[in-house]
């Protein structure tokens, strides 16, 4: 089908960092770390899609359920003139449903890897005739410079997942703040934000009885060792994930099974038996909590969903 609207490509693309000084730097701390960031591999990415199913992993479909059940209320709150901005063009069905009902004029997706980012871009600029595509590819958790095109539409914000929860809770507000700059006053946010919950809940979620989300954990090393030459053991890691419930966060780590050596980048890095490599923190908020953080950062509360179970947060913002 051919269509009737605008396409551009803007790209801010970082200047390419060195992985390997990043990954070394992390990993020779005293708390030995990697970013989530590295996660994201094909084989990762293939692996995060397969959480989202998974029956203990409940925020996907239930993020998805509050959206079907949502969007005509939502939709009644918003002027005609939409621009949608994307926060990481993560998951097509998500965008899809909502360009489907917000009806924006233009959808700006943004995203740090181009080709991800371009080839979904196109595919939805293929399908919805009259939408303005305008994929941005830069580091979002920087400033970043929005299409003149879209100057004078009305922003909203789109930021799904609880993707906010892998910010520590100060790097948070300062997102919420450069989100705030990015949809200017009476511009709106659509946040899906994780609710504080019993540990046995949020500990299955992170630790599926098929194992998937320790593969995932896992695989990161793999990556690793493909990306820096490293000579990671896969078996001989495990995969950890503890609800740290004083924080409200899930921890997750890969724990060495025995005392081992490993080359990377060229470094010999030492791994007790039992030291424990940090991966990834996901932060989960109280209602109240959230929109106390993101009042501080210069949004008022439109309206806050959440499901019967009082599992996962939908938050509807707008810029003050
Ligand atoms: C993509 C960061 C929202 O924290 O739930 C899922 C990543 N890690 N299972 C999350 C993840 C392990 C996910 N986010």
């Amino acid at each position: 089908m051919s269509s009737n609207g605008d396409y551009s490509f803007h790209d801010f693309k970082p200047g390419r960092e060195d992985m390997a000084a990043e990954v070394l730097r992390g990993i020779t701390g005293v708390q030995k770390y990697i970013s989530p960031k590295f996660f994201y591999d094909e084989k990762g990415s293939v692996l995060f899609e397969q959480i989202t199913t998974l029956p203990e992993y409940y925020l996907t479909r239930t993020e998805m359920a509050l959206f079907d059940a949502k969007l005509p209320e939502i939709s009644s709150f918003l002027p005609a003139d939409l621009c949608v901005i994307e926060y990481g063009s993560g998951s097509s069905l998500k965008i899809r449903k909502l360009l489907q009902g917000l009806t924006p004029q233009a959808y700006v997706p943004v995203d740090i890897s181009d080709e991800h980012l371009q080839q979904n871009a196109r595919l939805l600029h293929a399908d919805f005739s009259d939408l303005n595509v305008y994929p941005v590819c830069a580091d979002f958790t920087h400033q970043f410079q929005l299409p003149e095109a879209v100057q004078p539409l009305q922003k909203f914000a789109f930021f799904p997942g609880s993707s906010i929860g892998n910010f520590e809770p100060e790097a948070a507000r300062g997102f919420l703040i450069n989100v705030r700059e990015a949809v200017e006053y009476g511009g709106f946010l659509l946040i899906g934000v994780d609710r504080k919950k019993a540990r046995q809940v949020l500990e299955a979620a992170y630790d599926d009885a098929s194992g998937i989300t320790a593969a995932f954990n896992l695989n990161v090393l793999s990556h690793l060792n493909t990306e820096l030459n490293s000579n990671f053991d896969l078996n001989g890691f495990e995969h950890v994930a503890s609800y740290d419930a004083d924080a409200g966060c899930i921890c997750m780590f890969l724990r060495s099974l025995v005392d081992q050596d490993v080359q990377i980048a060229g470094e010999k890095v030492s791994f007790s038996a039992g030291e424990h490599i940090h991966t990834e923190n996901s932060y989960k908020y109280h209602p109240q909590e959230f929109i106390d953080l993101a009042a501080s950062a210069g949004f008022e509360e439109v309206a806050r969903y959440t499901d019967v179970d009082d599992q996962f947060g939908l938050y509807l913002l707008r810029g003050r």
